[in-house]
């Protein structure tokens, strides 16, 4: 299976740092933050890496990650020439991936989980990780029934569960058929939400719940917190 991790976007959320450099370049306790995602993927087993930005910093991306030899995968980079959403970012990539499933990445969001420990193969649908947060409604939140999605909801003033959409994602190749029919959405961008509520209505989007910290790392706070945390778990392994 390919990975896909997404280092576009505006990151205007940690301005002023982003004047100086891409979000996903920032750095996170004694990493840069796309490293978090990129091992999240390497862990997965995945070999070849799609790593998509804007065309102001891909050469940015390129000289510090290199063609990823020394992570003993394969990297390559294409440019989002506008931020035109999560759903746009991925539709790029269409000419890379052929026939076979892909996993997706944001590079702003921290596992603590091993994914390969809580999914057993994957062939088809789509497949997304959640958590169990204390502010559902400040993402994209589903409803389970009967222990299946029935409903995914952006941002809802009254959360259906406590559980968070992840910004890890497996597809299969009809994201591209899919990606085809979306519109942008109020806020002018293709919106990942959007292809998973495809998935839904054909019956074909299942998810795993996340055990260990879930974050992203994309406002002030989120950063510090991410930093602080693996620095204590690595102060704890120290032990
Ligand atoms: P966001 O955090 O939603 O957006 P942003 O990175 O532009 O930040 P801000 O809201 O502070 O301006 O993006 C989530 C992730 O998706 C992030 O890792 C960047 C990535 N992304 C892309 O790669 N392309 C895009 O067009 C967008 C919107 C986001």
């Amino acid at each position: 299976m390919r990975g896909i991790i997404l280092a576009g976007g505006k990151g205007t959320r940690l301005l002023p740092a982003t004047l100086i450099t891409n979000k996903h370049l920032l750095p996170v306790y004694k990493n840069l933050m796309i490293e978090y995602p990129l091992k999240t993927l390497l862990a997965l087993g995945i070999k070849d890496i799609i790593i998509v930005s804007g065309g102001e910093n891909i050469g940015d991306f390129a000289n510090i990650l290199g063609s990823g030899k020394k992570y003993n995968a394969r990297f390559a980079y294409l440019v989002q020439d506008e931020p035109l959403g999560i759903a746009h970012a991925v539709s790029l990539t269409k000419d890379f991936m052929g026939k076979d499933p892909f996993v997706v990445i944001l590079g702003d969001n921290y596992f603590e989980d091993n994914i390969s420990t809580l999914v057993n193969g994957f062939k088809s649908g789509a497949k997304v990780f959640l958590k169990e947060v204390p502010d559902p409604q400040r993402f994209g939140c589903p409803e389970l029934v009967n222990g299946k999605i029935s409903k995914i909801e952006e941002k809802p003033k009254e959360p259906k569960s406590n559980y968070a959409v992840t910004g890890l994602y497996f597809y299969d190749s009809t994201f591209f058929d899919k990606f085809k029919i979306l519109k942008p959405s109020a806020r002018g961008e293709y919106e990942i939400t959007d292809i998973n509520r495809l998935y839904l209505k054909e019956g074909n989007l299942d998810y795993v719940v996340l055990n260990g910290l879930w974050s992203d790392m994309g406002v002030h706070d989120t950063l510090l917190h991410v930093a602080n945390f693996v620095k204590e778990k690595e102060n704890q392994t120290k032990l």
